[in-house]
């Protein structure tokens, strides 16, 4: 039986539990490598990059964040030439590739022990695809070549961006901040909307539990909602002048205790027990409409944490329908799942 190999990018810190996750999903058809912190080789057997991804947006397996199906691998030895990672990338790339514009994604997977860096490799890798008749870019195109630098090597990959969960170089989503950023917290909603291409109401009622210092009502804000923002914490000062935000200033128990309304969307950051968390939005659940979506970070403790996320899934699932479950860029000891009522 064919097998392929496919590199999959996950946190340093949760590459033991992405490895779990793909194991348990796929079993003796799967082996497991690890090529640096970040990144590891999934040889599958009989498998293909759409069935992975699949697997990991619909199980879901949620500390994979990025994946393409390798080409090449170059040793360290070969790698130290930039000239011979270019003739063994353009010897990889398929003969029938469709000419035209392709996204070129270079990073590297933590000490980097060439001498060049992931600019220099796009760079030179783009110059050489330009000659082939490619428009070399950085994202939006149907084909990426992806170019990562590992403690043993360059390993290459072509996926497409659908398939590779992200179309940013190892799932490593770039925001740049701006003067409007109230908290680094609300990457993680600007993050999550951007890599799951969710569509949040233009209008309606959100309510955002944990809301201080205001990060996330912002952005809610931004996309037409009325919020109420339910926090024992202060709001930024430039939300207490907008109409449009309504401060709780209680904890979420005591909120859906004596506040009656109904919501469109429910988002939730609360810094709190996953579980804990889940009973919340079980309780939310039955404020928001049926089809409401539900965005929450779910905090990790220590110890088996794909178990954690499994058993917290189950959970929300008693009322959602879980769309996304993923460790994202801008996460740190936390995942964030989007959800919609049933
Ligand atoms: C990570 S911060 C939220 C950041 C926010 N999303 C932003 O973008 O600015 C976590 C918040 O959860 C709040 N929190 C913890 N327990 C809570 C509870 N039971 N009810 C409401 N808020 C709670 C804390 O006060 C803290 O402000």
């Amino acid at each position: 039986m064919p097998t392929s190999t496919f590199a999959f990018s996950t946190s340093e810190e949760y590459f033991p539990a992405a490895r779990r996750e793909l194991v348990d999903e796929f079993g003796q058809r799967a082996t497991v490598e690890r090529l640096g912190p970040d990144i590891g080789a999934l040889t599958l057997r009989d498998g293909s990059l759409q069935e992975l991804a699949e697997a990991c947006r619909t199980r879901p397996i949620a500390f994979v964040k990025h994946l393409t199906e390798e080409i090449a691998r170059i040793p360290l030895k070969e790698a130290a030439d930039l000239d011979a990672v270019v003739r063994g990338a353009l010897a990889a790339v398929p003969r029938d590739l469709p000419r035209g514009p392709l996204a070129v994604q270079a990073w590297v997977s933590g000490q980097n022990p060439l001498e060049f860096g992931s600019a220099d490799l796009f760079r030179a890798l783009s110059e050489a695809l330009e000659k082939q008749g490619f428009s070399a870019v950085r994202s939006g195109a149907a084909f990426v070549l992806s170019a990562f630098i590992t403690p043993s090597g360059v390993l290459l990959g072509l996926g497409n961006p659908a398939d590779g969960l992200s179309d940013w170089p190892g799932g490593r989503v770039r925001l740049a901040r701006s003067p409007r950023t109230i908290s680094r917290a609300e990457f993680k909603l600007e993050e999550a909307l951007k890599v799951f291409d969710l569509t949040l109401p233009r209008s309606g009622t959100a309510v955002d539990l944990g809301a201080s210092p205001g990060g996330w009502t912002r952005i809610l804000r931004t996309q037409g909602l009325k919020v109420w923002a339910v926090d024992p914490g202060d709001l930024d000062a430039r939300l207490l002048s907008d109409p449009g935000v309504q401060h709780a200033r209680t904890t979420a128990g005591n909120f859906f205790g004596t506040n009656k309304a109904r919501f469109d969307v429910v988002v939730n950051d609360m810094k709190m027990d996953p579980k804990l968390t889940c009973d919340i939005m079980l309780t939310a659940a039955g404020r928001l409409r049926p089809g409401g979506t539900a965005v929450v970070t779910l905090k990790l403790a220590h110890g088996n944490v794909a178990d954690a996320v499994r058993s917290c899934l189950g959970q929300l699932r008693r009322k959602y329908d879980i769309r996304h479950a993923r460790q994202l860029h801008h996460n740190r000891h936390e995942i964030t799942v989007v959800a919609e009522r049933h």
